[in-house]
């Protein structure tokens, strides 16, 4: 069935009271049942939403395939819909096609998802002027967007608050220009390939961020026509093209899913096969879960974590920008953490806030703390079912995983935020034989 999005449908379906997700329901999960079966790691939400973004360059259709319906990828279409282009659904696949009309983005969804700054560069580069509000997202830290801004200086954009609106022009067409990150930021790349897409001239990005979805943002933009080189290295090369074409394309696979499934599985013990995800692309992940006593076996696309035996602590361990340990995957080490027979320490480097799923697993009863960026678990905790409340994306998933390994019965509340990253959670976890049941109260 088709479905095309409209931003009214979506706020409705996702968003109430207290960001309150009133639709999703709570998670129901009694613990203690380990997993066993096979995973298929769907394209990754962090690649389609630039995707999405990057389509406003295109004058041909583009079709996404392998899409998880999520609702980050619900507002994404539904800001492309208000600007005037086509998206619609068709089964698995996204398809996106129309001229962007209008310059402004609908405050709803575009308040609602940190992403939403990615649509800016691309209405500059067709409409010469984007305006938005400040983008929403999971409160995990300060999240700026000064390094978007200052490299969309450089290329020639003015920027300024209109009230609580931000307002983008440029009055002369972009231009390519030598721009240095001072730190690697995924979204201000991302920005700034796509601005420079579209550019007049060459722009050399130095400093980058050389996450995956970057250089699978560039083989999307090589495939619609672009000329983008480096992309993955910290060293991008644009030469700016007049036009870009459509195309059919597959997003990476979700490395953060992936990774999820695994600390899943370490927490719950069992098997489980994550299929059509490199394991390369979350080895930090993969090697902490094995130091912690799981089993890895690696094939090219697939990888299968399986554990039987005791769980052990992790030490002492860091996040850090790609090829590090993601910061996405820090909470759910966490939990995994939280079921471990000897210490451990995780602190992430890049957010601030990255643990507010430490209030729920001290409520299940584990010996956790936080110290500014670091979060700490101590042995000698057990971990009992309770309410708990999903504080973010990334930390909500984190409290299911340690639920999977508490005695008795965890509900999981506001799990809307979940549903931005992770289509089916719940449905995905009961086919590996986790008992967990959403209710809606
Ligand atoms: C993206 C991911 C998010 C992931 C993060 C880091 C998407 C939709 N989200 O977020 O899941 O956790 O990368 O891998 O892809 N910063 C600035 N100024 C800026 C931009 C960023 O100071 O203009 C700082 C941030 O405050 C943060 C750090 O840079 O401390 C990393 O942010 P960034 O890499 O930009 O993350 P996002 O693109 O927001």
């Amino acid at each position: 069935m088709n479905r095309q999005i409209s931003p009214a449908v979506h706020t409705m379906g996702y968003h109430g009271q207290n960001g309150g997700l009133f639709m999703a329901g709570d998670f129901v999960i009694t613990g203690g049942h380990p997993l066993e079966g096979r995973v298929q790691i769907p394209a990754a939400k962090n690649s389609v939403l630039p995707l999405l973004a990057a389509t406003l360059l295109c004058s041909g259709r583009v079709v996404l395939q392998g899409v998880p319906e999520l609702s980050d990828v619900d507002q994404s279409m539904a800001l492309l819909c208000a600007v005037g282009c086509r998206a619609q659904r068709q089964g698995r696949e996204l398809v996106v096609e129309g001229q962007p009309r209008s310059c402004v983005l609908a405050a709803g969804p575009a308040a609602q998802m940190r992403a939403s700054i990615l649509f800016c560069a691309p209405l500059l580069a067709r409409l010469g002027r984007a305006e938005t509000v400040l983008p929403g997202g999971c409160d995990i830290g300060a999240r700026p967007i000064d390094l978007h801004r200052k490299g969309l200086e450089k290329m020639g954009v003015h920027s300024f608050f209109a009230g609580d609106r931000l307002v983008l022009t440029a009055p002369g067409g972009l231009h390519g220009a030598q721009i240095t990150l001072d730190f690697p930021s995924v979204g201000a790349t991302e920005t700034l390939l796509l601005a420079a897409a579209l550019a007049q001239g060459e722009t050399v990005l130095r400093g980058a961020a050389r996450e995956p979805e970057i250089a699978d943002l560039a083989a999307f933009l090589n495939r619609c026509g672009a000329v983008v080189q480096g992309a993955g290295s910290s060293t991008v090369r644009v030469q700016g093209r007049r036009l870009l074409t459509g195309c059919r394309y597959t997003p990476v696979a979700d490395r953060i899913a992936a990774a999820t499934f695994a600390c899943a599985c370490a927490a719950a013990g069992g098997r489980v096969e994550l299929a059509g995800c490199a394991p390369a692309l979350y080895a930090p992940v993969l090697e902490i879960l094995e130091q912690m006593g799981c089993r890895v076996q690696r094939g090219q696309d697939a990888a299968e974590v399986s554990r039987y035996g005791k769980l052990w602590g992790a030490g002492k361990v860091f996040t850090g920008a790609y090829p590090g340990l993601a910061t996405d995957a820090a909470p759910l080490l966490a939990a995994v953490m939280v079921c471990a027979q000897s210490g451990s320490s995780v602190e992430d480097v890049i957010f601030e806030r990255r643990f507010g799923c430490a209030e729920g697993f001290a409520a299940m009863g584990a010996r956790v703390r936080v110290r500014g960026r670091q979060f700490s678990a101590q042995p000698g905790g057990v971990l009992r079912g309770t309410e708990v409340t999903a504080p973010d994306l990334r930390g909500g998933a984190a409290l299911v995983v340690a639920a999977l390994a508490a005695k008795g019965k965890t509900r999981v509340s506001r799990t809307g935020c979940i549903h931005r990253g992770y289509a089916e959670f719940d449905r995905e976890l009961a086919s590996l034989g986790a008992q967990i049941e959403r209710e809606i109260r």
